[in-house]
């Protein structure tokens, strides 16, 4: 019998070092996964010796097709993994006019394609185990379409719509799928300084990852389709009409432009 691990992408800070903290805690092995240079040997080190877990770190860079078949092979091959937490996300607020083409690639080969690809490829190990998880991290950015983050958006309701299908699809089988939508959490420097930019709004809709990262894996084993932090932001996009939203939203993230 092969030992049991959950598999965390974008591992090494923000959510997903959150996630990572807290399934060590509860006595998970961790296959943790980040890009190369984050110092996840560290992370992997300090939890083994804290917990008295397996921490096993692996770093690629998912923008890269082949990459996520190698990661792909290599789990399949040497581990039996029965929690996938696919977190790992790139956005930003920039002029569409102004990226590179590679930039915008980018925000869909990771969000879209190495997700996709990753639960693809690991559904046949995750349906070995007697109960098995997969957790999504789409934004609440998911619930309006904004100018000036485009390509974020859309690549997030593909996450959100793609894990509704995916739980229907599975939930006669043992593996069970879940999706959040975050709302802003301060979980790195420019992010932190986009949220306080907000001013008001922003400290009143931030969220800590930790408490993010604790509700997730409490509603995710009660088998929860659709996990719900920011509740009151997602009614309110729920409620209001695109054509209120696009602008008001657009015009918040013109206002981010500048923000480095
Ligand atoms: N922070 C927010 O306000 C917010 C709001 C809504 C949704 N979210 C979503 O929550 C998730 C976590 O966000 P976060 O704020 O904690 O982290 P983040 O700073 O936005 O970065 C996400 C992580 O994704 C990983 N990543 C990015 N590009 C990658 C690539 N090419 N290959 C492999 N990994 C890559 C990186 O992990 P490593 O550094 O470990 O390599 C990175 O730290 C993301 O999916 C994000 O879209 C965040």
């Amino acid at each position: 019998m092969k030992e049991k691990f959950a598999a965390i992408s974008g591992a090494s800070s923000g959510l997903g070092k959150s996630f990572a903290q807290q399934l060590a805690k509860q006595g998970h092995n961790l296959l943790l996964i980040s890009l190369p240079n984050e110092n996840l040997s560290t992370l992997c080190y300090e939890l083994e010796l804290q917990y008295n877990i397996k921490a096993i770190c692996y770093e690629t860079d998912l923008s890269i097709k082949e990459n996520v078949w190698l990661l792909t092979d290599w789990i399949n091959k040497k581990y039996s993994i029965n929690i996938l937490i696919n977190n790992a996300g790139v956005g930003g607020t920039k002029k569409i006019e102004e990226v590179s083409t590679d930039y915008v690639e980018r925000i869909i080969r990771v969000n879209v394609l190495a997700t996709t690809i990753l639960i693809h490829r690991l559904l046949p190990n995750l349906k070995e185990n007697n109960e098995a998880y997969i957790l999504n991290v789409s934004s609440l950015a998911a619930f309006s379409p904004m100018g000036y983050k485009t390509v974020y958006p859309a690549s997030k309701s593909f996450i959100y719509s793609f894990s509704r299908g995916l739980y229907q699809e599975l939930k006669e089988t043992n593996v069970h799928v879940g999706v959040v939508s975050p709302g802003p959490m301060k979980t790195n420097g420019e992010i932190t300084r986009r949220i306080e930019k907000q001013g008001f709004f922003g400290r009143l809709t931030s969220r800590k990852p930790d408490d993010v990262a604790a509700y997730c894996l409490k509603q995710l084993r009660r088998k929860k389709p659709v996990i719900r932090v920011n509740l009151l932001s997602l009614i309110v996009l729920h409620v209001l009409p695109t054509w209120i939203t696009l602008p008001i939203l657009s015009n918040k993230m013109k206002g981010e432009l500048n923000v480095e």
